[in-house]
């Protein structure tokens, strides 16, 4: 039965870490996926991390199945975290949140939710986006369509195209949105252009579903969320799919969250029971650990106060290490204003390397790079910028 399967393509980020630990050369410098590095090259455990670790092993009294949607300490923390937790949404049990395997996972239940209870089966995703989104909302029989969200040109946001896209769509089309540090490209909307776009949504009827994986990288975690939740003020239904592999560094620990908005208390009620049908027929129930790790954390103000440092430190390292990449880039030569660089947010840059380049800088350096010039700039250290902006003047 097996002999006619086609060898699949490689994932276009998480094959290329395949290809960096097969690469022998010991000067070779990852800046794919979007893992956090510290100024040593490696992706720390956080203290905070590290002392909730201890006082779940040291209190911890069975192994018994979660409910299937997770720890309720946890979904009370995420709705904290997500919209602050006097919101209305909260304080009106209009959000209900279900702990998931990571951000994936989360967007995978907000696929098949939506495939299975919603009269629309039509997704927008931005253009470009996270290289996952498509394959995960096909995966679940979806149509995937794009709306307007770069310009290549000027490196900014199209807000004007996107403004065109978003009014052009109407209650049966679910749009995703990433909350902060949008992946690939680092350009997110200002509140205004938020507001503008919540407008949209509530003149339209189209469904926002955020991608809201870097909460805490762009700026700090309450004003990352200022999009997010205007949108929960403005608008009665919403979804989100959160990820705490970055914001924790508990990225094999695979905790994330889907979160449903509804118009009442009754509705998010109904909502989240097809929620868990959707998790009951994929995985069951959730695995413990990194959700009582981070529930720990939220809800100890000592240990809360050091993760937003420990957070803070992580972001100030990558925009440290923006300023110094544009002045490098600039120092050796570099034909180009990368001053844009240091404009976006989160871990990544969109940096308008070709695909040639990018080839070049695998195959003669030993540098690996997303396809569509995606530089993860949390995978830079003092010491491998000289090598990296020698390779990359080369290939310009
Ligand atoms: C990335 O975009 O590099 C990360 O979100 C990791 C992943 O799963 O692709």
């Amino acid at each position: 039965m097996f002999e006619k399967i086609e060898l699949a393509p490689a994932d276009p980020i998480l094959g290329l870490n395949e290809a960096f630990r097969a690469d022998p050369r010991e000067d070779k410098i990852n800046l794919g996926v979007g893992v956090y590095k510290d100024e040593a090259g490696q992706t720390p455990i956080l203290t905070c991390v590290k002392h909730a670790e201890a006082r779940v092993l040291e209190t911890e009294t069975t192994k018994g199945y979660l409910g299937i949607d997770g720890h309720p300490a946890y979904r009370e923390q995420v709705l904290g975290l997500l919209f602050g937790a006097e919101h209305d949404v909260v304080q009106a049990q209009r959000a209900r949140a279900a702990q998931a395997p990571g951000g994936t996972g989360a967007l995978r239940i907000a696929a098949d939710f939506i495939a299975s209870n919603l009269s629309g089966k039509r997704v927008w995703i931005s253009n470009p986006s996270w290289a996952n989104h498509r394959g995960i909302f096909e995966s679940a029989g979806l149509e995937v369509k794009e709306y307007r969200y770069y310009d290549a040109a000027n490196n900014t946001l199209d807000f004007d195209g996107l403004m065109a896209d978003l009014d052009s769509m109407g209650s049966d089309d679910v749009v995703i949105l990433h909350g902060c540090c949008h992946n690939p490209t680092g350009v997110d909307p200002s509140l205004s252009q938020w507001q503008q776009m919540a407008s949209s949504a509530k003149a339209k009827g189209w469904l926002p579903l955020f991608d809201f994986a870097y909460q805490g990288f762009a700026k700090d975690v309450e004003s990352d969320a200022a999009g997010l939740r205007h949108f929960a003020g403005e608008l009665n239904e919403l979804m989100v799919a959160s990820s705490f592999s970055k914001n924790f560094g508990l990225y094999n620990e695979r905790i994330g969250a889907l979160t449903l908005v509804a118009a009442d208390a009754d509705a998010a009620e109904r909502g989240m029971s097809q929620v868990k049908r959707v998790i009951r027929t994929n995985y069951s129930n959730p695995p413990s650990h990194g959700a009582q790790v981070v529930a720990t954390i939220l809800a100890d103000a000592e240990l809360k106060a050091l993760w937003l440092d420990e957070l803070a430190q992580m972001c100030q390292r990558i925009h440290r290490m923006r300023t110094a990449f544009v002045k490098g880039l600039a120092d050796a030569g570099v034909e180009g204003d990368f001053g844009f660089i240091e404009q976006q947010n989160g871990m990544f840059s969109f940096s308008g390397l070709n695909k040639d380049q990018v080839e070049q800088l695998k195959q003669e350096f030993g540098i690996y790079i997303v396809g569509s010039g995606r530089i993860n700039v949390a995978g830079m250290t003092e010491s491998n910028l000289p090598a990296l902006i020698k390779a990359i003047a080369a290939v310009s």
